[in-house]
């Protein structure tokens, strides 16, 4: 087993300031300060192999962008030990930013004024792409994608799903060995979803890229990855195949359920 990502026994907490109600209490509230901790990631350990697709899944609240943010470095966690294509993510290393992408379905990376090649040239830059990798991975990513003819037209005149494509072309640029996508199929109609599970199994294939994705949509999961790991709470309840969580007798049935649920009320 080649691990690439160890996660032991993480847990993040959030220090929230609560402010009293009225504006009389803001000088006085300035001396007292209340914090409430809340728990988003509790006691989370698992290791992810490289070329692994892995589906991070759990109802909204669950914890899934919190970890995907203890694993880019974003955040520290409160406790316990994140590694990283050996290194410590939030240490923010440039080997280890050259070496990862993370997409966010509701953050856009690309500029909207701007024709989509544009921000790919500047992505070169600031990778470090050399030219002839630049255009194999480009050629390779708008053919997946099928938007060979859209890479010259503005962003804002693309649809939510082409430039959803864009994000994606955008972060697989540079030949990342780990990608992290947290809902990368939000918002998007059946046919734009159906074209990015798509596209990540038929990348996968090609250049075997360890992916991280997270959503609570059970299609994105069941079709994409090999492994599902199903956060409750913050806590991992579930860590194995899709097959064995579909289960009749599992005893979070109702979590699946609800995420079923909420699949087909979108
Ligand atoms: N920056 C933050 N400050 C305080 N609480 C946060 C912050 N980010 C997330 N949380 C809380 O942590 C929990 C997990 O959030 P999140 O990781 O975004 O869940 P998910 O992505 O599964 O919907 C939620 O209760 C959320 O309100
Ligand atoms: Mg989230």
């Amino acid at each position: 087993m080649d691990e690439i990502i160890s996660v032991r026994n993480v847990r993040k907490e959030f220090r929230i300031h609560e402010r009293p109600e009225g504006l009389k209490n803001g000088i006085g509230d300035f001396f007292h300060r209340k914090y409430i901790c809340r728990t988003a990631v509790r006691n989370v350990s698992f290791s992810i192999d490289r070329g692994e697709i892995v589906g991070l899944l759990g109802e909204n609240g669950a914890g899934k962008t919190t970890m995907l943010k203890l694993l880019t470095g974003i955040l520290f966690p409160t406790e316990g030990k994140v590694t990283v294509s050996g290194f410590t993510p939030t240490d923010r290393k440039k080997e280890f930013l050259k070496g990862i992408s993370f997409v966010m379905g509701n953050r856009s990376e690309v500029n909207w004024d701007l024709p989509a090649m544009d921000t790919f040239r500047y992505q070169q830059l600031v990778y470090e792409v050399p030219e002839d990798m630049f255009r194999e991975n480009l050629n390779l990513l708008s053919v997946l994608l099928e938007v060979q003819d859209l890479l010259k037209v503005p962003i804002r005149r693309l649809s939510l799903g082409e430039r959803m494509k864009m994000e994606l072309i955008n972060s697989f640029l540079y030949s990342p060995r780990i990608v992290f996508l947290d809902e990368p199929t939000l918002g998007l109609d059946l046919k734009s979803q159906i074209a990015v599970r798509g596209f990540l199994k038929a990348y996968r294939r090609e250049k075997n890229t360890t992916v991280i994705i997270t959503s609570h949509y059970m299609d994105d999961i069941e079709e994409t990855c090999d492994r599902v790991i199903l956060l409750g709470r913050g806590e991992k309840i579930y860590d194995g195949s899709i097959g064995e969580l579909k289960a009749p007798d599992q005893p979070f049935k109702e979590i699946i359920l609800n995420l079923i649920k909420d699949e087909k009320g979108q």
